[in-house]
């Protein structure tokens, strides 16, 4: 993929194992970026539990496995709700690799789910503050960034099936994922002057942590045991499987390189057809 080599990329959300911020930080490795783990890294009140959450062990840990296939990574701690420590994470990024390339927004919380009658503000504000404010914010001090540096940049906002169709229990998570991609077109089309592109990537069911989470959450709700609820998903999926980690790596490397470089403002879906519009 054409200019991908030197570039540097924040992936957040990228130090939980087996997630799609992993991947897609591995992914663009291997095609030669620059990485930048980043993640929470620390429990952080009843909402952020080390159930969930990518810890400062495993960040270091999958910096170790990119430099031991010979790729440049580094680890950034920072929770995407503060502005002072997404500027900070970018200040030492520049520091470290000179310039900031591809901002992959992925920080995101999936796990809180309640019936709408019984949602409480507090899981609302926990769910809107990482997937939309922290995918504003971060935005916001990539471009600033970007601009800065003069040439251009892209920008990834990893949404989801959820930014185009309704799910039960998921107020929260169904819209904060539409707000994603209001924030990428909105962003296309005011930051394209500066040759900064900004599109959403739209997966649908991925077997992650959260994903795992998501499975038995649903199974139990709809009375299934776990291996039919997934049959379930396979059985309405065009391509007869659900989504692995590297089919989103690989989209997103296609939007960070030159290869798309007429692309901005799409939220495009890597599904296997199940969502189509
Ligand atoms: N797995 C799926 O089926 C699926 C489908 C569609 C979209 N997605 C989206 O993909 C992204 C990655 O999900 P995943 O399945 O890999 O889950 P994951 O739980 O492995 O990754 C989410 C990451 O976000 C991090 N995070 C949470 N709050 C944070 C904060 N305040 N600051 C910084 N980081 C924070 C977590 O620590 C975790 O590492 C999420 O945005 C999710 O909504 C996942």
């Amino acid at each position: 993929m054409k200019g991908l080599r030197g570039k540097t990329a924040i992936v957040t959300g990228s130090g939980r194992q087996q997630g799609i911020g992993e991947a897609i930080a591995k992914y663009l490795a291997k095609k030669g970026c620059n990485v930048v783990i980043s993640d929470i890294g620390e429990p952080s009140g009843k909402n952020f539990t080390k159930t969930h959450i990518g810890s400062s062990k495993e960040m270091k840990a999958i910096v170790k496995e990119i430099k031991a296939s010979k790729g440049n990574a580094i680890a950034i701690p920072c929770d995407v709700r503060k502005s002072k420590q997404i500027e900070d994470m970018i200040s030492k990024t520049i520091k470290k690799f000179g310039s900031l390339d591809i901002m992959v927004n992925n920080a995101g919380v999936g796990y809180i789910m309640e019936p709408f009658e019984e949602f409480k503000e507090s899981s609302w504000d926990a769910v809107l503050d990482v997937n939309l404010k922290g995918a504003f914010l971060c935005s916001q001090a990539a471009a600033r960034q970007m601009i800065k540096q003069g040439k251009g940049g892209s920008i990834i906002n990893i949404a989801s099936q959820a930014a185009k169709s309704g799910f039960p229990f998921a107020a929260a998570y169904t819209a904060s994922k539409h707000g994603m991609v209001g924030l990428t077109r909105s962003n296309a089309v005011e930051l394209g002057s500066h040759k900064i592109r900004v599109n959403a990537v739209c997966p649908n069911h991925i077997t992650t942590g959260l994903g795992h989470w998501q499975n038995k959450f649903f199974s139990e709700k709809l009375g299934l045991d776990y291996d039919s609820y997934l049959q379930g998903i396979v059985d309405k999926n065009p391509l007869g499987r659900t989504g692995r980690v590297d089919d989103i790596a690989r989209a997103v490397a296609f939007l960070a390189s030159d290869e798309s470089s007429y692309i901005t403002g799409e939220a495009m879906n890597v599904s296997g057809g199940e969502e189509y519009h």
